[in-house]
């Protein structure tokens, strides 16, 4: 079914290509929309099982507009997804973006926003770079009206749109302790957070016809100066903030990720208790995540992140079945320690895009194999082929200005594939696993 779809939607979009405005695929996306989920399954608006199928666009780091604009013009950045056979994108954005739209803060100009992440010199070049790939902006041009820009193109070319809060202060995710990683961190108001997604929600559902879902949080993690890091806290924040995205807007669907950079979620589909810690405020309360007391119970997603950071010469019985009990069983109603089905997205995976590595551990082939066994969504961490700037803290130095991203399906410029054996043997097999 899903195949039938994507053979009529490379059809539909090559004509795109040669005659640009296709209202057709833009209007045939959004009539697909609402999705809901219905036991294991996402479902359209028709009762067909949807599957996202995605790459990553960050959209969440300093200047705070989605990467690659100074290489490419929206329009043809977008048109990559058809090329690729994805239906859909994780488009990442910071809270910070928000604050400041509520504050009316003046530098949320492209101007300022360049300019304050990249220096004069770099930032006026960048920015001109710009303008000239898209000259329908000026320097006056704001953040969000890119955004609007972006959110647009991808209904147009009927991508769908997956919101995801990828961090609170805008830069690079994710590190221990650089203080956006858990409630109550440095970077990471709680209060601001949930009016942020809130926003966010409704402004793209009144924007922007595609959009369809959001993720609450990327990769929450270990902080050491924060709340207590447990999973009585996470049910109360997480509960709170997919109460406002539901009052923003009734129908997306809302991703929740689990802890440790999202490696885990067993315990939600498990029933298991939610405890809080001993000798902090959490001490003693506890929590159970019952879907069906929740307001949005038809639109709870679990997603899942996966990178190839250890075990790396597993065979596949073992690679899934250790992933299994990482949160699978979501999606197993056979599996009798499961007490509550959801949908389970794997919103990230990815690795170096330089023609040989997808064959030198077992992870690609692994992964597709899970994917074909299970039949969950999944999202590609990522399409950029370089970044406006990138900060990490902890690495020397600590900022890089245009620095290349030998992860992303795209080169440097924006302008080709990287690696096209490499999607040869990992992309296109992970669409081919999806029926
Ligand atoms: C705007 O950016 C300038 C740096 O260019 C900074 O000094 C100023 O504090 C910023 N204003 C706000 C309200 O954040
Ligand atoms: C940008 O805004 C400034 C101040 O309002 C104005 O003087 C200038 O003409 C504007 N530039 C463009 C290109 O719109
Ligand atoms: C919470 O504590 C109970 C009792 O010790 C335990 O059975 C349960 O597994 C704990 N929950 C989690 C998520 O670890
Ligand atoms: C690709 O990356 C891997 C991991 O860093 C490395 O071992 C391998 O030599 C690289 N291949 C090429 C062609 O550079
Ligand atoms: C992939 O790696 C395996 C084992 O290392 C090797 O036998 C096989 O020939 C490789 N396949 C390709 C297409 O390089
Ligand atoms: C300016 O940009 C160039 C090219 O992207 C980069 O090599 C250089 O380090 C940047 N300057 C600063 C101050 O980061």
């Amino acid at each position: 079914m899903i195949l039938t779809n994507f053979v009529s939607g490379l059809l539909l979009s090559s004509c795109a290509l040669a005659a640009p405005s296709s209202p057709s695929i833009s209007r045939r996306a959004a009539s697909a929309l609402p999705f809901s989920t219905k036991g294991r399954d996402i479902i359209d608006s028709n009762g067909d099982v949807f599957h996202f199928i995605s790459t990553n666009w960050p959209g969440h780091q300093e200047i705070m507009i989605p990467e690659g604009l100074q290489h490419s013009s929206i329009k043809d950045i977008v048109a990559w997804f058809p090329k690729f056979g994805l239906n859909s994108v994780r488009l990442t954005f910071a809270i910070e973006m928000i604050d400041d739209i509520y504050s009316n803060n003046p530098n949320q100009t492209l101007e300022k926003s360049v300019i304050n992440a990249l220096g004069h010199s770099n930032g006026t070049k960048v920015l001109s770079q710009i303008l000239e790939k898209n000259p329908q902006f000026n320097k006056n041009t704001t953040r969000l009206q890119i955004w609007n820009a972006v959110g647009k193109e991808l209904s147009h070319q009927g991508v769908y749109i997956h919101l995801d809060n990828h961090v609170s202060k805008a830069f690079w995710c994710c590190g221990d302790d650089d203080g956006n990683g858990w409630f109550g961190e440095k970077y990471f108001d709680v209060e601001n957070w949930k009016r942020g997604l809130a926003w966010m929600a409704k402004h793209a559902k009144e924007n922007w016809p595609t959009f369809s879902s959001v993720g609450l949080r990327n990769e929450l993690r270990n902080a050491k100066v924060a709340e207590p890091v447990d999973w009585y806290t996470w049910y109360t924040h997480m509960t709170a903030a997919a109460d406002a995205v539901h009052k923003a807007d009734p129908d997306a669907l809302i991703f929740f990720s689990g802890l440790s950079y999202d490696t885990y979620i067993d315990p939600i589909p498990l029933g298991k208790t939610l405890n809080g810690t001993t000798g902090t405020a959490s001490s003693g309360r506890t929590a159970e995540f019952e879907p069906s007391k929740l307001a949005y119970k038809d639109k709870i997603v679990l997603e899942i992140h996966k990178y190839d950071f250890e075990a790396t010469q597993d065979d596949c019985e073992t690679f899934k079945s250790k992933w299994y009990q990482k949160g699978f069983q979501a999606v197993n109603p056979k599996d009798p320690n499961t007490k509550y089905i959801f949908p389970m997205v794997i919103s990230e995976w990815g690795f170096i895009q330089n023609g040989t590595y997808w064959n030198q551990t077992t992870y690609a082939r692994c992964l597709i194999e899970m994917v074909k066994e299970y039949q969950v969504s999944w999202m590609h961490w990522e399409l950029s082929g370089s970044f406006y700037l990138q900060t990490r803290p902890g690495r020397t130095p600590q900022t890089l200005q245009g620095l290349e991203e030998a992860w992303g399906l795209l080169d440097y410029n924006w302008d080709a594939i990287r690696s096209p054996i490499t999607l040869e043997n990992s992309l296109y097999k992970m669409r081919d696993a999806l029926n």
